[in-house]
């Protein structure tokens, strides 16, 4: 098959000019064999590259097959095995061009094994073990005849009531730039042409985590500082690591819609950051320029568009049904077409389609037997990954590691559930391949210790959430009520309890309440749960509380009466085991939270970045007239960085090496980190930088670099950074990224509110 593409395609291509050249040499040269192909289509068919449609939603599938034989489809996302992209592909290949299609979809914490969500794996602060989910993610999408990836997601996130927080990496640009890099370089591995790479698609551009009252889909309004300074730099970080794609945001910004916003797509992405991949828009977010009130009808929602920069149209029909009389009066100029077919073509080169078309779907007698990829998880993986993304947030009296042994008492809605395991955005992950927390702890107990289970409450009792949560999923619905009385339901709970030594409480969200298109007013637990969290507590036995959910919520009753308190987000495939290696000390919790916990939702947006004011609030000294809120302290409950550990972590004084860095050089910052507790384990070494003064009012202080260091019980090591003026960067009012002379402070700690510091000075 690949050798007859092959001819046919040159073939058809040495008819003509920029075939000057012989046909296998044009192959190899991307710009004039690109050119070429351009140069031989018809207008229909350059539309149809601009054409990404969702099978399954979009259209009847042999409707599908005779459109991609007419060279209509450019790319198609949301199926998931080689069988069903294969026949697509042969179709495309029938086409007058031979033009093949590409496959996305969006694997964005694992693609059949699923890894912890977003916020889950920025809570290792390990680069390592974020590439490793993402190349496993790769190897698997790949495998499965897929191209590309409609991730990462490094949308910046200060505010938890949005659903998407979730997906992303947390509050801080320069941890969610280094994931950004990192996540990009393993999804396309050596090349997004190598066989077990797919393409990045960095989402979602631009500043979709700053909408408005952290209501999905709705507005930012943002000063440029700021942009420059706190939100785009993820973005920016991911196409400089090469991501071949960039999907286009749903929100507007100030004013303007990003799938409007020439200024966003042209002056920003192409001219300043170079980008030359591939532009898609979000899912029908062309025809929503008219619900913007920004185009007065379809044709010039497609105008708009396509004139500010979006080459591809996303589950949409406008460009198909407004571009051709668009260019014939006159009103999108030919090159405007043909830029944004350049760049569609560009990116299925770039993803060696044209050298291949069956590169990742291979061929028929290959296809794996087990279509639910039973045997081909990669559960080491994941149950590595997960653990590392588990953060201790209390643990009174040693209560855990859990011994195993006696009675536990496991209960809560989320106990024992597959589907909220996996989290949001499950790609291809199929819930009953979960290990849930139920399961995860009969595995590690074997018959050593009895385990107690109950389900003890819903998720809520609120049946318009159930039915919110449900919308989707009529058929099979996820949030699967237990009809009996709640208050039944918790004394059964209460009676495993009392027989019990410990308790294990799973409490938090269900998935879907972290998700797309579910912000929320509220960070509380819901009520259901906190009735029975209340009852246990009377019990008197030791709580411990494992977390489920996909943002920050409101922990003050926990934190005041559990004894322990595990933040598990959403783990995936390996969840359950994940913890209950973490429950029974077989590993020693080491995440940190990338993301600050408020005390209540009124204190949003809470984040340790902030700029200084001038009246500050100091810390046991509220006083009148300062900037705060009269009934409850100023800052998080837990701060960004924090997460403890079953042994002690002791960091000696920061040293220097000089008390000045000089504009070309490098200043050397160093402290000794001491494991002083009984077991080995593990820490993140986090470096701040605040600069004193500064021509524009800087933050209070700024990650700048981390280390995760693993010790030995007794061990202690000396961490070393080293900064130069680049690190002391920040874009001033002029929106240029300068470095000022004058005092600054390090700051080095465990998390970002207990630091050791030290001044310098750059010259
Ligand atoms: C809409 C979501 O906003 C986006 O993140 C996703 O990639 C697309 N749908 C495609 O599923």
């Amino acid at each position: 098959m690949k050798r007859l593409y092959l001819f046919g395609l040159i073939a058809g291509l040495s008819l003509h000019a920029a075939a000057a050249k012989t046909g296998p040499d044009l192959l190899d040269d991307k710009p004039a064999f690109i050119a070429s192909l351009i140069e031989q289509m018809t207008l229909e068919e350059k539309i149809g590259q601009l054409r990404l449609i969702s099978i399954g939603a979009d259209m009847p599938r042999p409707r599908i097959l005779k459109e991609l034989a007419a060279g209509h489809i450019g790319g198609t996302f949301n199926t998931v095995t080689r069988q069903d992209n294969r026949p697509m592909q042969d179709a495309a290949l029938q086409s007058r061009l031979k033009i093949p299609i590409f496959f996305a979809y969006d694997v964005v914490h694992g693609h059949r094994t699923i890894f912890p969500i977003g916020l889950g794996l920025a809570s290792s602060w390990d680069l390592d073990v974020i590439a490793k989910s993402g190349r496993v993610s790769a190897i698997e999408a790949s495998a499965d005849g897929l191209d590309m990836t409609f991730a990462p997601m490094v949308d910046i996130s200060r505010d938890p009531r949005w659903g998407r927080t979730s997906e992303g990496y947390g509050e801080d640009p320069y941890l969610v730039s280094e994931i950004a890099r990192t996540m990009v370089k393993a999804y396309q591995g050596e090349s997004p042409a190598a066989s077990d790479s797919v393409t990045a698609s960095v989402k979602h551009f631009a500043l979709y985590g700053a909408v408005e009252g952290g209501r999905d889909y709705n507005v930012v309004d943002m000063s440029p500082m700021r942009m420059h300074q706190d939100f785009l730099p993820p973005y920016r970080a991911a196409i400089d690591a090469g991501a071949g794609g960039v999907m286009v945001a749903l929100n507007s910004i100030n004013g303007v819609p990003a799938s409007a916003n020439t200024w966003l797509l042209q002056d920003l992405l192409r001219r300043d950051w170079g980008f030359d991949g591939v532009t898609v828009s979000d899912h029908g977010a062309i025809s929503e320029l008219m619900r913007h009130g920004v185009a007065r009808d379809g044709r010039e929602a497609a105008r708009l568009a396509i004139k500010a920069g979006i080459d591809m149209s996303m589950a949409d029909s406008l460009y198909r049904q407004e571009l051709p009389a668009l260019v014939e009066a006159g009103d999108v100029e030919i090159g405007e077409i043909d830029s944004a077919v350049r760049e569609v073509l560009g990116a299925k080169y770039d993803m060696g389609l044209f050298h291949d078309p069956y590169r990742r779907i291979g061929v028929a007698r290959d296809d794996p037997k087990d279509t639910n990829a039973e045997s081909r998880l990669h559960r080491e993986a994941a149950r590595d990954v997960a653990r590392q993304s588990i953060v201790l947030l209390e643990n009174h009296d040693q209560t855990l590691p859990l011994k195993k042994g006696g009675t536990i008492a496991l209960v809560g809605p989320l106990a024992d559930s597959y589907v909220d395991m996996m989290g949001s955005w499950s790609a291809a992950g199929v819930a009953k391949q979960s290990v849930t927390l139920r399961q995860g702890m009969l595995d590690a107990l074997g018959d050593e210790a009895v385990l107690l289970h109950a389900r003890g409450a819903n998720i809520t009792d609120d049946q318009h959430m159930v039915e919110y949560l449900n919308f989707l999923n009529w058929d099979d619905p996820e949030v699967v009520q237990d009809p009996r009385p709640a208050d039944e339901m918790i004394a059964e709970a209460v009676a495993a309890a009392e027989q019990a030594d410990v308790i294990v409480a799973a409490v938090g969200e269900s998935r879907g309440m972290s998700h797309e298109a579910s912000s929320r007013t509220s960070l509380q637990i819901p009520p259901s749960q906190q009735a029975l969290l209340k009852a246990l507590k009377k019990t008197g036995k030791p709580l411990v509380l494992v977390l489920m959910n996909g943002r920050p919520l409101e922990l003050n009753w926990a934190k005041a009466n559990a004894e322990a308190i595990v933040e598990t987000w959403f783990s995936g495939t390996e969840g359950g085991h994940a913890i209950a290696d973490v429950l029974f000390g077989d590993y020693n919790p080491s995440g940190k939270l990338p993301i600050s916990f408020p005390r209540s939702v009124g204190q949003i947006p809470t984040y340790y970045n902030h700029l200084r004011v001038g009246r500050p609030y100091v810390e046991g000294k509220p006083g009148n007239y300062t900037s705060q809120y009269f009934e409850e302290p100023n800052g998080p409950l837990y701060p960004f960085g924090y997460g403890l550990s079953y042994t002690g972590f002791e960091l000696s004084k920061v040293r220097l090496s000089s008390p000045t860095l000089p504009r070309e050089g490098t200043l050397e910052a160093s402290v000794t980190v001491k494991n002083t507790g009984q077991r080995d384990g593990a820490t993140v070494v986090q470096l701040y930088i605040q600069d004193l003064v500064a021509s524009v009012i800087r933050p209070v202080k700024e990650l700048k670099a981390f280390r995760k260091v693993v010790l030995k019980a007794g061990e202690e090591r000396e961490i070393r950074f080293s900064l130069d003026e680049d690190d002391l960067k920040f874009v001033n009012a002029q929106l240029q990224r300068v470095a000022e002379s004058g005092e600054f402070e390090v700051q080095i700690g465990l998390d970002s509110q207990h630091v050791k510091q030290q001044r310098f000075v750059l010259e």
